[in-house]
């Protein structure tokens, strides 16, 4: 199979992208991890990158012009999937209408609750019973684009913010790469 190329978007840990980069490994596995663009040059993902040798560029998000290097830099590879998997910072509307469709987004809550950040605190001060994560397409509005793929778990009453990050996090390394699969089997 002829593998599409993917760039994966982090700022911090990027235990989603190794989770994406061992899937890809897969020979049936629709896409290859090209590219890792990173807003932040101490996210400890680029070491991850650098061990499996891919190419990874930094990038100042405080400098004006930093989403149009970008938008070169994924043309000029000619990646047709951008994965934010842990990127902290919002894209441009002109960003993403410029990569309409092809842009997906992991969020750890169940959507359309609780969008933006700290939801684990927010889930637990609220005593939901479920939490989850859901893998969707980026539009210009935050953390509501078309559902792809979302599974729940439960919350125990021992769980505090760091067992139920660990809890969701442990799902979102399936499904990440499940909703990808999802998304070539329907082109
Ligand atoms: C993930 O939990 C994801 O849901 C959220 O940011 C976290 C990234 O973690 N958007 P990592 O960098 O992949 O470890």
């Amino acid at each position: 199979m002829v593998k599409k190329k993917a760039c994966v978007f982090i700022s911090g840990a990027g235990t989603n992208l190794k989770a994406i980069i061992n899937s890809s490994r897969s020979y049936n596995f629709p896409i290859n991890v090209s590219l890792v663009i990173s807003n932040n040059k101490n996210a400890k993902g680029l070491i991850l990158a650098k061990k499996f040798a891919i190419p990874f560029k930094v990038f100042n998000s405080k400098e004006y012009f930093f989403e149009k290097k970008i938008l070169k830099e994924i043309k000029d590879k000619k990646i047709s999937l951008i994965c934010l998997a842990g990127y902290m910072k919002i894209l441009s509307k002109n960003f993403i209408k410029n990569f309409k469709g092809k842009i997906v987004n992991i969020h750890p809550s169940l959507l359309p609750k609780y969008k933006g950040i700290d939801t684990f605190k927010r889930m637990l001060k609220n005593k939901e019973i479920n939490a989850g994560s859901t893998v969707h397409y980026v539009n210009e509005k935050l953390d509501s684009g078309k559902v792809i793929l979302k599974k729940s778990i439960s919350i125990e009453k021992t769980d505090n913010e760091i067992t139920l990050k660990k809890k969701v996090q442990s799902i979102e390394y399936l499904i990440f790469s499940e909703a990808i699969r999802k998304i070539y089997l329907k082109n």
